[in-house]
């Protein structure tokens, strides 16, 4: 975080208090805080009671083997007797779960919990007919249509753990995750909408099973009819196995501690990291944080989060917090311009959506595509808007209050973590005043700090690096497999404390409330996604005519940083003329959307002689970025050879 970018943040000086009206009914008072500080095992015992439980946890925490945490143990719950059926059981089977909008327009379907409750019922029975047994993992690879949300609760209601890859992944990272957490069964479909065509996934999953050779079924939802190849003895459509299975099954209930999924996120290695949540503690995290911080009144409500299901904030607020508490929501499979760039507004005004849940990186796309496209919907419906997974600057925290929110909708900033579960930091709507651009402070129940390089906290008005000084119920438990790489990533850091180490930068105001500075590591944020310099470089450098490659996350205005890579060619690489750079650039950047994805692709890939390094060999990309962002190279006395900079710079204004 530049000085600049500091003075700025700290010049912001407009504030919002919470709307009377919404004051007056909010689910959670500043009492909470008082509570929660109070007694923090209380209070997240008493949030526990949302839930059904089979059997009560006799323990609400057991940290003794930290950082290794337990949350209400002994008890016992199903995720999907409390997500749908104890809702049907309340007399609510009715009620709309889904208002799910396919990207064609008119291709519209509603779900009702009674619904909900009969597909995932045969979507458990089959998965038992294929052998699925608790505790077997069953990998996820789905466009955003009602059945991915039946094939993750059917998961859970059989303890399978689930692992959702997201569809934008390629068939290499899907074939990474199948494998690293030895996933036996593979759901899938044949492709989903995206840009106004159908997009295949079939295809990627046949290449990563071809690699998997203990994957034994794929099951596959027919969604756009377009061709698939076909494995017999393997493949089975979801219309034949799941459509005609009966729609009873007695859910059991399981420890609390039951592995619900892993989702895989990036970390600073080139190995994507499997978090591991289980399943009491996520249920009343998500929950809890869903209904305190969106104000969910689930008999009038109409909740959006426009997110897909393959991150974490589809899993905690599409699918787990939001169906937990009974809430109406909607799900949208497409992109937010298609087929036209009011499409989102339209969704809006045709459900009455009342709070909507997004990432600033689609505030910052609809700002450039200019206000009068929501102008023309009807968003009065709007009581409230959420912002989550990147810094949202206090330009585009304005523009959407002023132009989504219609001036009445308090903005909810919230920081959290695929690691987190839950939401952590955050306002509440009926209780705090506003800072455009601050994430304020933690919830109620939850301890943040921000620490300097010894731990100590830096009092307000000082930077340092955010960390969580206590457990929370929804909190990761490990990594997949790999607890040691869980204890080095998290808790070493701030060992002799006890504190977990998010990875972030952050500030506190004179206030002592927290502004969110971006990652303090190698990891980046485009788009609100994060990805790995790390594992971007190998994709690069796994391509035969580079020789080395390192990557940076620059700042870009639209999607927060975009990735920036720089590689040395081998020395056949450009051998007799015979390959335009052009051509090869293009290369590159398929090569990386065919090792990770296309959300990975690098912005500009620009070729170098030689890459800034120290003189035990460390790649020093804060030099890159400064290059990267147009400045003026800093301090380059620690390279091995200060000359490289030069060489790169010239480069560049020679347009190389
Ligand atoms: C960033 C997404 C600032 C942060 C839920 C974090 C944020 C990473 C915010 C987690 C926010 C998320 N303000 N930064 N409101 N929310 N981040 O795991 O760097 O995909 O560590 O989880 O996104 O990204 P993840």
């Amino acid at each position: 975080m530049s000085d600049e970018t500091l003075a700025n943040l700290s010049h912001e000086e407009r504030r919002f208090e919470p709307p009377q009206d919404l004051a007056d009914h909010a689910n959670v008072t500043a009492e909470a805080y008082d509570e929660a500080d109070r007694d923090r095992i209380a209070f997240w015992e008493k949030a526990a009671e949302r839930l059904s439980w089979d059997t009560r946890w006799d323990t609400v925490l057991d940290w003794d083997d930290a950082p290794f945490a337990k949350w209400f143990v002994g008890g016992k719950l199903n995720v999907a007797h409390n997500c749908v059926d104890r809702h049907v059981a309340d007399g609510k089977g009715d009620k709309v779960a889904f208002h799910w909008v396919g990207e064609p327009d008119d291709d519209t379907r509603d779900i009702t919990y009674g619904e909900l409750k009969d597909s995932v019922c045969q979507a458990a029975n089959a998965l038992v007919d294929l052998g699925v047994e608790k505790g077997d993992r069953v990998a996820i690879y789905m466009p955003m249509i009602p059945e991915t949300v039946v094939a993750m609760l059917a998961c859970a209601r059989i303890g399978a753990p689930h692992t959702v890859v997201f569809g934008g992944f390629s068939s290499s990272a899907l074939r990474d995750r199948i494998q690293d957490c030895d996933a036996r069964v593979v759901i899938t479909a044949d492709g989903g909408y995206r840009r106004g065509a159908p997009a295949a996934l079939k295809p990627a999953v046949d290449e990563a099973v071809s690699q998997c050779p203990d994957v034994r079924s794929v099951l596959v939802v027919r969604r756009t009819g377009q061709d698939v190849e076909w494995t017999d003895g393997r493949d089975v459509w979801w219309h034949d196995v799941v459509e005609g299975a009966s729609t009873e099954h007695t859910a059991e209930a399981f420890e609390s501690e039951h592995p619900l999924y892993v989702m895989y996120t990036s970390g600073t290695t080139g190995k994507p990291k499997g978090i591991l949540h289980t399943t009491g503690g996520y249920l009343v995290g998500t929950s809890y944080t869903h209904w305190a911080v969106f104000d969910l009144k689930p008999e009038t409500d109409i909740f959006w989060t426009a997110a897909d299901i393959g991150w974490v904030t589809g899993h905690s607020y599409i699918v787990y917090g939001p169906l937990a508490n009974g809430a109406t929501s909607v799900m949208y499979e497409g992109t937010p311009d298609t087929p036209h760039k009011g499409r989102w507004w339209e969704i809006i005004e045709k459900y009455g959506v009342t709070i909507l849940y997004c990432a600033p990186t689609a505030i910052r796309t609809f700002m450039k595509w200019g206000k009068e496209i929501p102008a023309r919907a009807d968003l009065s419906s709007l009581r409230l808007l959420g912002s989550v997974g990147e810094p949202i600057n206090p330009e585009a925290y304005i523009w959407y209050r002023e132009n989504i929110g219609g001036n009445r909708c308090p903005v909810m900033d919230t920081w959290w973590q695929t690691e987190t579960g839950q939401l952590m930091i955050s306002p509440l709507p009926g209780v705090t005043a506003g800072k455009p651009g601050s994430a304020m402070k933690a919830l109620p129940g939850i301890s943040a700090e921000v620490v300097d390089d010894e731990g100590e906290p830096v009092g307000n008005g000082r930077g340092g690096y955010l960390v969580l000084t206590e457990p929370w119920p929804a909190m990761l438990r490990t990594l997949w497999g790999d607890d040691e790489r869980f204890k080095e990533t998290y808790w070493q850091r701030f060992e002799k404390q006890g504190y977990y180490f998010a990875g972030d930068g952050a500030k506190l105001d004179d206030d002592g409330d927290i502004w969110l500075l971006g990652r303090v590591d190698d990891v980046m944020n485009v788009s609100g996604h994060r990805l790995s310099t790390t594992e971007i470089e190998s994709a690069l450098v796994s391509h035969p005519r580079v020789a080395e490659a390192a990557v940076v996350g620059a700042k870009d205005e639209q999607t927060g940083q975009a990735v920036n890579a720089f590689v040395i060619l081998r020395e056949s690489a450009l051998e007799g003329g015979e390959e335009a750079p052009d051509d090869l650039i293009k290369e590159l950047r398929d090569h990386v959307a065919k090792e990770i994805g296309a959300i990975a692709k690098p912005k500009s890939i620009l070729v170098v002689p030689e890459l800034p390094k120290t003189r035990s060999g460390k790649i020093m990309r804060r030099l890159l970025k400064d290059v990267a962002e147009n400045r003026d190279v800093g301090d380059v006395t620690t390279l091995a050879d200060s000359g490289v900079m030069d060489q790169i710079s010239e480069g560049i204004s020679s347009g190389k």
